[in-house]
């Protein structure tokens, strides 16, 4: 996983580092604008979503010694000090991305993560606790809603197809029925369990590329062997 993850942050680092855009195309409009980062995620990307969900305070990174390496107190992440989307900005020069639900105006700016720990690309992992990815879908909508409103359908049109997509999800879809109700491994075979998962991940996508989203890097799976011991 380590390794996947070093891998994808240098081929996100070579894809940020070709972004220097021609800005004589869009001369009329804010030509300072950087390219944004736009996450989607579980707990590996979440720097603090979590802890503005009011239903539970079961996935919650909200007390010492979260933080404590970095920020010097816990931010809602879940580790000690800053988690991967925060390298990744930091590399492409970008401020540190706000959690969506500390964001007061929405904005895309430099970016917005929509990450929770513990969410799954299926409504049915850990519900109720957490933002799963298709209601971060919703949420993506709302701010490109927002900044169509703000900048006009051509400059909302620009941040939105310069913008990189960075997406951490799964993991939960396979672990959660483990300590939640593993019989929904009798209801589908391993090979239909799995297209669901990506089936619902691969629709996000394509529902980010319709809003004009060109740049996608995710994040790969830990290796499972779940189905065989079940
Ligand atoms: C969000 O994550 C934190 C850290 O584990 C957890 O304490 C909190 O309960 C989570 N939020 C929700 C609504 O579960
Ligand atoms: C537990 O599993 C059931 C059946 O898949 C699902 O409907 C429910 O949302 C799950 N609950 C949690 C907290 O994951
Ligand atoms: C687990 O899920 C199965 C099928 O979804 C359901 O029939 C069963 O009642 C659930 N068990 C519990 C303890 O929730
Ligand atoms: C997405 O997941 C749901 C279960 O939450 C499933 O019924 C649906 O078929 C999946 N969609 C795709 C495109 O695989």
């Amino acid at each position: 996983m380590a390794i996947s993850c070093i891998k994808l942050c240098l081929v996100l680092l070579f894809f940020l580092a070709s972004f220097t855009i021609p800005l004589d195309c869009f001369p009329d409009i804010h030509p300072k604008t950087t390219v944004a980062l736009v996450v989607f995620g579980d707990s590996l990307f979440d720097p603090g979503n979590n802890d503005s969900i009011k239903t539970t305070t079961e996935f919650q990174a909200n007390f010492p010694p979260y933080g404590e390496s970095f920020f010097k107190y816990p931010t809602g992440r879940f580790c000690d000090g800053r988690v991967i989307p925060d390298f990744i900005a930091e590399y492409a020069k970008l401020n540190l991305i706000p959690p969506y639900l500390e964001t007061h105006n929405h904005q895309l700016a430099n970016g917005i993560n929509f990450a929770s720990g513990g969410a799954g690309a299926l409504a049915e992992t850990n519900t109720g606790l957490v933002i799963d990815l298709k209601m971060q879908l919703r949420n993506f909508k709302k701010v490109e809603k927002q900044l169509r409103m703000n900048l006009g359908k051509r400059g909302a049109q620009r941040v939105v197809s310069n913008a990189v997509y960075l997406f951490s999800i799964g993991s939960n879809d396979y672990l959660s029925p483990l300590t939640n109700n593993s019989s929904i491994f009798k209801l589908y075979s391993p090979q239909d369990y799995v297209a669901m998962v990506v089936g619902n991940i691969t629709a996000t996508f394509k529902e980010i590329y319709k809003k004009g989203g060109r740049k996608f890097g995710t994040l790969n799976l830990g290796p499972f062997r779940l189905f065989a011991e079940t």
